[in-house]
């Protein structure tokens, strides 16, 4: 099996390759893209690290056609709190790197590509919790370019041109440097919760939104991946795990680190984004069609997430963030 990944370098990245290589019976051939350039941990056997900018067409063209790959997971974007202050890159990279990416796709003839869309393609005003069919009026450009994305894939479905599939993800929560999603501060309760036993966070305390682990997160993209075509009813899906209010995240966190002080400073922009989203998301199609289920709820991931933030910051690993 040959699999290629577009912003591979990211949050998700990484932990999706351990996932891909963990679950392969036979080691697949990786090739592992992104605009940035790796580090030496990113090393490891059966993946090779190639710099691709998904919004150079021809660069795009030539990587697909070069290597060939079975399965694409694309996942280059500029989140959504980025996306408001850089319209511009976040157009370029969601919108023409994801048409750049369908369209190498198709000439290299790609047996299935993964889109990772966000639960940021919803906007105000919608049922609680959120069924995948409903009009999606989003209140971010990364919004607007997730809604196109799915579309298109939609479209390139249809057409028989490529085989694609993809989830809704909410925020995704796990031991990395987040990439400026509005999501981040349920990260920063934990990770500003261990490294200085408390945090401000950028957000109301009744703040609720749709979370997910993220070995939750990887599984659901490798189980789309493989799900039977005649089984799928849509391209892309809701794939939801829980829902906490801010304030009950804190609660969580202070369970396992004793004393932690979490306050709430709203900042506007991403308060605004965050209040724009769905407070749950309704997956049952995601559950009837390929059998997703998660299995993480929030203190099943509070219980392993702070073990390993300790670990990442003993070790000296950079969790630094942009709201300080
Ligand atoms: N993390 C979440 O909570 C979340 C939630 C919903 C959807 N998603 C989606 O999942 C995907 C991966 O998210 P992530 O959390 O790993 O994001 P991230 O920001 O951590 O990683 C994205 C990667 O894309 C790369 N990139 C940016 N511009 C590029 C370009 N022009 N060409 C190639 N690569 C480029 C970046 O260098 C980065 O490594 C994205 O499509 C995102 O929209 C993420």
């Amino acid at each position: 099996m040959r699999i290629l990944l577009t912003g591979a370098g990211g949050q998700i990245g990484r932990d999706l390759i351990n996932e891909l290589l963990r679950r392969s019976k036979e080691p697949p051939s990786i090739v592992a893209t992104d605009l940035r350039t790796p580090d030496a941990a990113d090393e490891q056997e059966h993946v090779r690290w190639s710099r691709l900018d998904v919004t150079n067409e021809a660069a795009t063209r030539a990587i697909f056609a070069d290597f060939k790959p079975d399965i694409v997971f694309h996942l280059a974007a500029i989140l959504s709190a980025r996306g408001e202050k850089d319209p511009v890159t976040a157009y370029a990279v969601n919108q023409t790197g994801t048409w750049n990416v369908l369209e190498a796709s198709y000439a290299a003839r790609v047996k299935r590509l993964v889109f990772t869309s966000s639960i940021a393609v919803y906007g105000p005003g919608l049922p609680d919790p959120t069924p995948d069919a409903v009009p999606l009026q989003p209140a971010t450009i990364y919004g607007v370019t997730k809604v196109s994305g799915e579309l298109l894939c939609d479209y390139y479905t249809r057409r028989g041109w490529v085989d694609c599939v993809g989830v809704r993800f909410p925020g995704l929560i796990s031991a990395s440097l987040p990439g400026g999603g509005s999501s981040d501060y349920a990260l920063f309760m934990y990770v500003d919760g261990v490294r200085y036993g408390a945090y401000e966070a950028f957000c109301r305390a009744d703040t609720r939104i749709p979370l997910m682990y993220m070995p939750d997160g990887v599984r659901a993209l490798a189980e789309i991946s493989e799900a039977p075509r005649h089984k799928l009813r849509r391209c892309i899906y809701n794939v939801a795990a829980f829902s906490p209010r801010a304030d009950e995240i804190a609660a969580s966190v202070a369970r396992a680190v004793p004393g932690v002080r979490i306050t709430y400073v709203p900042e506007p922009v991403r308060q605004g984004i965050l209040d724009s989203w769905p407070k749950a998301l309704d997956d049952t199609m995601a559950r009837e069609d390929w059998g997703w289920k998660a299995r993480y709820d929030l203190d099943g991931m509070t219980d392993d997430l702070v073990p390993r933030v300790r670990e990442l910051l003993a070790r000296g690993v950079d969790l630094s963030h942009s709201n300080r």
